[in-house]
């Protein structure tokens, strides 16, 4: 990638303090850009003030929704080390995203690149409190002005940054979930496997559903069978029933989210039994009826999210009395610890923003 131009501020932002953070709702000062021309390939690598830029109405991501994005985190540890956890892969998995939606190649080398150099130019946005970090957004979007559908010549890359604190207003604690076999959230040979905008979009109505009768997400099951388990909101979903730790197996309509891999790598290191194979709604349901089953989602925004009850056909079942899991805590607390430095990190997931 060539140099990156930075353009500074010119009324630079006091950022809000930690304890008023919520989640996705504030931005650092600055943002990364760099456009895509067939021809060209990518240029004009740039940071400049954060602020809405002009796109053509016609342009395609408007209207076929060709875009993509993935989100990660900026951790400031006790010690005032900033660490971005996973960086590399979260730029792998944007790489991953762009192919299935015909985007062209982002070399992950510069995509990680384009977040260290904005993070390091707004680091006085990373927040210091427990339990809050830098959410970080990479986003590709296609700027072709074309109302036909192909995709597009040209296309926009860009980063933006926000201090957040806690996803769900539950923070760590057990949330209700609703099971659906209604609404789905993606189908096998579509586009769960990418992180884009579709999917996002095909979650609203069936989550606003589960709002309304009291629920906090969707546990959304696959689209051909209504049976098996996919993913919980915007989450990955984990059950131990007994002693086996159970995941949907990727390769389907689900993301292949990188708090997944810390899970499961971590439970593997533990040596627990886990599997990666299709769960049925009735295997889960058996276990919370036996008192045998914990259950969780994982994802970057919340990390590890206890589900304390699960809906199901107009029928409420409890899950571990409604209480956060030992195994649950175990993860969470082994996740955090890594993140802001206060636990070894034997993987080499959390790497240190240059001082
Ligand atoms: C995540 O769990 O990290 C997400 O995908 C949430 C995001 C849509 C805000």
């Amino acid at each position: 990638m060539s140099e990156i131009a930075i353009t500074r501020t010119q009324q630079p932002k006091a950022p809000p303090p930690d304890e008023s953070l919520a989640f996705g709702d504030v931005f650092s000062d600055h943002m990364f850009q760099m456009n895509y021309e067939v021809g060209k390939g990518w240029h004009d690598p740039r940071i400049v003030p954060y602020g809405p830029f002009m796109l053509d109405p016609a342009c395609c991501v408007l209207h076929y929704g060709q875009g993509i994005f993935d989100g990660l985190k900026a951790f400031r540890g006790q010690d005032g080390h900033i660490r971005l956890f996973r960086l590399g892969d979260h730029a792998r998995r944007l790489n991953r995203s762009a192919h299935y939606l015909c985007i062209p190649e982002l070399d992950p080398a510069m995509v990680e690149e384009s977040i260290r150099a904005l993070i390091e130019v707004d680091r006085n946005w990373v927040p210091r409190k427990a339990g809050t970090s830098m959410y970080i957004r990479p986003t590709v979007i296609a700027t072709e002005t074309f109302l036909g559908v192909h995709p597009s010549h040209s296309y926009l890359y860009y980063v933006i940054a926000g201090p957040v604190g806690a996803y769900y207003k539950e923070g760590m604690n057990p949330v209700r979930i609703l099971a659906s076999d209604q609404h789905v959230r993606a189908v096998k040979g579509g586009l769960g496997a990418a992180k884009t905008m579709a999917n996002y979009a095909a979650s609203l109505y069936g989550a606003e559903e589960a709002q309304k009768a009291g629920y906090t997400q969707v546990l959304w099951l696959d689209a051909l069978e209504h049976k098996y388990l996919d993913e919980v909101g915007t989450m990955n979903i984990m059950v131990k029933i007994g002693d086996e730790v159970v995941t949907p197996p990727l390769g389907g309509a689900i993301l292949a989210g990188i708090t997944r891999d810390s899970v499961l790598t971590l439970l593997r290191g533990w040596g627990m039994k886990v599997s990666e194979r299709a769960v049925s709604i009735d295997e889960v349901l058996d276990a919370a009826k036996a008192g045998r089953l914990e259950m969780w989602g994982t994802g970057t925004a919340a990390v590890i999210s206890p589900v304390g009850e699960l809906g199901f056909k107009g029928e409420r079942h409890l899950i571990n009395d409604g209480k956060t899991g030992a195994l649950t805590q175990k993860l969470y607390d082994a996740i955090v610890g890594i993140q802001y430095g206060t636990e070894p990190d034997p993987h080499g997931w959390a790497r240190l923003l240059g001082n």
